[in-house]
């Protein structure tokens, strides 16, 4: 392969090719039905993605960022009420809880894993706390039996970002299964992705589901019958059937990317770089689905540089931190204060990993890496 080969983030591509007949019969099907919000493709995804997660209940929904926002509508919290998240996610796992005047509260991240400290939660809750927000990020659960205890103690909602964790299960638990309520995003770039915006509220409890599907439809029931004030939250038919071509593949796109950073485990443990300039992805349970493989080097920068110079793509998950964003001031929080996610921000990079990355590109990416890190960088 030659260095200067262009090496993607991602290829669908490459995914969606040898799916593309049955993508076009699903899209014209939804064309020729002349139904296209909600109705029966989505009734049929959502019905078929419950019983391949594992989940009592999933409603489609317009994003991942509206799945949370309605899960916190859902969940009748009041102005002012605390609700306790990580600092190192994508920012719409905080702007949802700000959108609706609630108070997001930060707790610092573990090391290894990037997730939300659960052991520092207890510290942070106040009289006012009222739900607990973590993300399973990259792919990687919390701890679940851990966060329902947590939460059931203190009296605590949990809704779970789930949005990069499909299909991943950890101690008998499926991600969107421990919570009152599981967000997912159908982001086409996610494991499981649709051709536009998408996204799923899962639930294990039949009472939460139907009030998380009144709200997505503006609170209406019967039609223009309004109980409550919720939204336009509708996952559309198309992006429905497109999910219903894809979703029986996801096992094996999961399976692909865990094979994916098995190979680059081995051949950057082989290095033998000290942990400071080339640290792989902590694991703590075996059903990742490496939504992202995230290495750490304190010449993340450097690396990166070097990388794209090579043809080679990579991305920072992410650069700043949610408590020092200039639209969350307000909050009062000071570089200092979470550092773990200030220092993951600064040297957590993530190499492709994607399913259909194949062994000569895989080893192309981690020679190319050990060769600049093992040089100095
Ligand atoms: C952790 C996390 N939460 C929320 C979202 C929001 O999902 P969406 O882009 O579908 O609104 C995403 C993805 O973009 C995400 O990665």
């Amino acid at each position: 392969m030659s260095t200067d080969s262009a090496i993607p983030m991602v290829d669908l591509t490459a995914q969606h090719a040898p799916l593309m007949a049955e993508l076009r019969e699903a899209i014209e099907r939804v064309v020729a039905s002349g139904h296209f919000i909600l109705g029966e493709e989505v009734e049929r995804f959502e019905s078929e993605i419950a019983s391949e997660l594992g989940v009592a209940h999933a409603l489609g929904v317009s994003s991942g960022t509206d799945a949370l926002l309605l899960s916190l509508m859902a969940l009748d919290l009041a102005p002012g009420d605390e609700v306790i998240t990580t600092p190192f996610s994508f920012f719409a796992t905080t702007a949802c809880i700000q959108r609706l005047g609630l108070r997001p509260v930060f707790v610092d991240i573990e090391e290894h894993s990037f997730n939300l400290d659960l052991s520092r939660v207890e510290a942070a809750i106040t009289e006012r706390t009222r739900a607990l927000l973590p993300v399973h990020l990259y792919g990687q659960l919390l701890e679940p039996q851990a966060l329902r205890a947590l939460c059931e103690r203190h009296g605590l909602r949990l809704v779970e970002d789930a949005a990069q964790a499909i299909g991943v299960s950890r101690d008998g638990f499926a991600a969107g299964s421990v919570g009152d309520y599981g967000c997912f995003s159908f982001f086409p770039t996610k494991n499981l992705g649709c051709f536009g915006d998408g996204g799923l509220v899962t639930s294990r409890e039949g009472g939460l589901a139907d009030r998380a599907r009144l709200l997505r439809g503006h609170g209406a029931r019967p039609k223009y019958h309004h109980l409550e004030v919720g939204g336009n939250f509708r996952l559309d038919a198309i992006q429905a059937a497109v999910l219903r071509v894809k979703l029986p593949h996801v096992r094996a796109w999961n399976a692909a990317r865990r094979r994916n950073a098995d190979r680059y485990d081995t051949l950057l443990a082989a290095a033998g770089l000290p942990e400071s300039r080339l640290r792989t992805p902590g694991r703590v349970h075996p059903e990742h689905n490496f939504h992202q493989y995230v290495i750490r080097s304190d010449r993340r920068d450097a690396l990166r540089n070097h990388l794209r110079e090579k043809g080679i793509a990579s991305e920072v998950y992410y650069p700043l931190p949610l408590h020092l964003q200039p639209c969350f001031r307000d909050l009062g929080y000071a570089p200092g204060d979470m550092p773990r996610a200030e220092r993951a921000a600064e040297e957590a990079l993530a190499l492709p990993v994607f399913p259909e990355l194949g062994e000569e590109r895989l080893r192309h990416v981690a020679t190319t890496v050990i060769e600049f890190l093992g040089a100095g960088g």
